[in-house]
C-alpha cells in the first residue's frame, strides 16, 4: 500500500458530547415499489428460498444482523394512495388494485396484489426486532381512515376494529409509535402548498392525537412532511399556528418530528469521471445542510420544543433507476462511501436528528440487500451500516477533522447552483458508550492512501479493534450474487502513540472503524 505524505488529524472531544445517537438513525424505507416488498421481502408460498409466513428468511437474517432499528412502510409515494383495509384477511379475497406510482415485483405492471399488508409487515418487523413506522394516506385518504388504522394497530379495547385485528390473528395490539402524516405532500402526496398541508396536518394530527389520549399509554409520535427548501418549512410551521388556541400547550404539540428527503447522483451508477465521483460526495453533504436549515426553522417557530428532524428518505438515485425497472441500480463502493459520509453527518447532529431511513431496504435504489429468486446478498452500503451500528444509542462526541479538501463546482442544488463546494477528503464521527470510544472515518480520496492521526481526549487509550472496508477496491466495483464477500471488512494495523493518539493508514476510498477503550 502506498501512503503519501498527507497528514490528516481527527480530534475527538470527549468533553463536548453532542447528544445520544438515536438508534433510529440507522433505519430504512420499505415501499411497495419494484422488488422491494414483492420479491425482496415477501415471496408468498410459491418460493425458491426458505420462508416463514411467506417472508424470505435470507433477507430477514441479513437485516437482523444489522440490528435494523426502524422500518418505514408502505411508502413513499405509494402511502398516499394506499388503503390499509385492502391488505387484510384471506389473501385470495384481497382486492387487486392499481399502483399508480410503481410497478411491482419483476412484472412491469402497475398493480398491487395486497398480498403483503399490515399483519405481514408487523410479522416482518417482529422477525427483525424492528420498530414499525407507518405513513398514513393524506393525499387520497381521510383522517378517519388514518385513525382507524391507529385503532387497529394500537388499541387494546373491544371494538369492531380490534375484533377484526383478532380475527386476523393478532389479539394483542402492535403498538406502533411512529406515524407519518402523509409522504412528500408537496409532491406525489397531494401537491399541497405549505399552507394547505399545514391545514391537513392539523386536521389529521388532531384526530390521531385525540385518539392517542384514550389509548393505553399516549405513545404516538407524529411526523410532518417537510421539504429541503427553507421557505417551504417556514411557511408550513408559520401557518400551522394560525388557529385559535385549543387544549393544553401550543399547536406545535401536535408535531413530534419534521421530515426531509434528499437523493443525490452524479454520472451513472457504474461509470463516472473523477469530477463526478467527487460531485456525488459533495451532494451527499447536502443531507447535513438540509438538517441544519430545518433545525433553524424549528428554532424560529417552535423554540423550546423537542421536535426532532427525520431524514426518512435519503440515498443515491442514479439515472439507471427508473419506473420501468422498479428503480433498480447497481450499488458501488462510491455509493457506500457517500453513505458513510451521510452517516457521519447524521451522527454529528445527534442533538437534533431523531431518525433517518435510507431508501430503500431491498433491491430498490441504494438498497442494503439485493436478492434474486434463490439468494440474498449484502451491498457495499450494507457493509457501511454494519460497521457503523456500534454508534447506535451511544453519545456522539464533537469531532473535528483537519484535512485537505477537494473543490467541486456547481453541485446544482436549489440554493447555490453555481457555487464552488469543498469536499473534505476525510470524514469522521465518534461516539462513546460504556467506556468505549468508537470512531468511524473515511478516506474519500479516490486514488491516494493517507495516514490519519486520531486523538481521543484521554490520558491514554487501549486499542480494541481497527477495521477497514473497501481497501484496494475500485470505486466503481458493484455487488453481485457472486462477489459480495469482496466487500467484507479487514483488520488493519493501528499504532498507539500514547496520550490518546492512534495512527492508522487509510487506503484510498476506504471506510474505517476504530474502537478504543478510554
Ligand atoms: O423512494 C422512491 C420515491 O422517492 C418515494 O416513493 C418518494 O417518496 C420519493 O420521491
Amino acid at each position: 500500500m502506498q501512503i503519501r505524505d498527507m497528514q490528516t488529524e481527527v480530534h475527538v472531544a470527549r468533553h463536548d458530547p453532542v447528544g445520544r445517537i438515536s438508534p433510529n438513525v440507522y433505519g430504512q424505507l420499505s415501499e411497495h415499489l419494484g422488488r422491494c416488498v414483492y420479491g425482496g421481502i415477501w415471496v408468498g408460498e410459491d418460493d425458491g428460498v426458505p420462508t416463514e409466513n411467506g417472508i424470505r428468511m435470507d433477507t430477514v437474517e441479513l437485516l437482523r444482523d444489522l440490528n435494523t432499528p426502524v422500518l418505514r412502510w408502505p411508502g413513499g409515494c405509494f402511502a398516499d394512495d394506499y388503503h390499509w383495509t385492502d391488505g387484510l384477511g384471506p389473501r385470495e379475497e384481497r382486492p387487486r388494485r392499481r399502483n399508480m406510482w410503481w410497478t411491482q415485483g419483476r412484472d412491469n405492471l402497475p398493480e398491487e396484489s395486497n398480498a403483503f399488508g399490515t399483519e405481514e409487515f408487523m410479522d416482518f418487523c417482529e422477525m427483525l426486532g424492528t420498530e414499525p413506522y407507518l405513513a398514513v394516506n393524506v393525499g387520497a385518504g381521510d383522517p378517519d381512515e388514518a385513525v382507524d388504522w391507529a385503532e387497529y394497530c394500537n388499541y387494546d379495547g373491544d371494538t369492531e376494529i380490534t375484533r377484526l385485528r383478532a380475527k386476523n390473528g393478532s389479539e394483542e395490539p402492535h403498538n406502533v409509535t411512529y406515524w407519518g402524516v402523509g409522504n412528500e405532500n408537496w409532491g406525489c402526496g397531494g401537491r399541497f402548498s405549505p399552507e394547505q398541508y399545514a391545514e391537513q396536518f392539523r386536521r389529521y394530527a388532531n384526530y390521531l392525537r385525540g385518539f392517542d389520549r384514550v389509548m393505553a399509554d399516549e405513545s404516538l409520535e407524529l411526523v410532518a412532511c417537510g421539504h429541503i427548501t427553507d421557505s417551504w418549512n417556514r411557511r408550513f410551521l408559520e401557518h400551522l399556528a394560525e388557529c385559535v388556541s385549543f387544549g393544553q400547550g401550543t399547536v406545535y404539540n401536535l408535531l413530534d418530528h419534521l421530515s426531509v428527503h434528499r437523493y443525490h447522483h452524479s454520472g451513472s451508477d457504474t461509470e463516472f469521471t473523477d469530477d463526478q465521483y467527487y460531485r456525488l460526495l459533495a451532494r451527499a453533504r447536502q443531507v447535513g445542510e438540509d438538517i441544519d436549515r430545518a433545525a433553524e426553522a424549528l428554532q424560529l417557530f417552535a423554540p423550546g420544543t423537542d421536535i426532532g428532524i427525520i431524514v426518512d428518505e435519503w440515498g443515491v438515485w442514479h439515472p439507471e433507476a427508473v419506473f420501468d425497472n422498479g428503480l433498480e441500480q447497481e450499488n458501488t463502493v462510491r455509493d457506500a462511501l457517500s453513505a458513510a459520509s451521510v452517516l457521519d453527518d447524521l451522527n454529528k447532529r445527534a442533538d437534533v436528528v431523531s431518525m433517518a431511513n435510507i431508501a430503500q431496504t431491498v433491491n430498490v435504489l441504494q438498497c442494503l440487500v439485493q436478492t434474486n429468486e434463490d439468494s440474498a446478498w449484502p451491498t457495499p452500503t450494507y457493509r457501511v451500516f454494519d460497521l457503523y451500528k456500534q454508534h447506535m444509542g451511544a453519545t456522539a462526541l464533537r469531532t473535528v477533522v483537519d484535512t485537505e479538501v477537494r473543490a467541486v463546482k456547481s453541485i446544482g442544488n436549489e440554493f447555490n447552483a453555481d457555487s464552488e463546494h469543498e469536499v473534505p477528503l476525510v470524514t469522521a464521527s465518534a461516539s462513546e458508550q460504556d467506556g468505549q470510544v468508537y470512531v468511524t472515518l473515511s478516506n474519500l480520496h479516490r486514488d491516494d492512501a493517507r495516514e490519519i492521526t486520531v486523538t481521543v481526549e484521554s490520558d491514554g487509550v487501549t486499542i480494541e479493534d481497527a477495521q477497514a472496508l473497501f481497501g484496494g477496491l475500485p470505486a466503481d466495483l458493484y455487488s453481485t450474487e457472486t462477489n459480495a464477500e469482496r466487500f467484507t471488512p479487514e483488520e488493519i494495523e493501528a499504532e498507539n502513540h500514547g496520550d490518546g493518539t492512534v495512527v492508522v493508514d487509510a487506503p484510498a476510498g476506504s471506510t474505517l472503524g476504530l474502537s478504543v477503550q478510554v
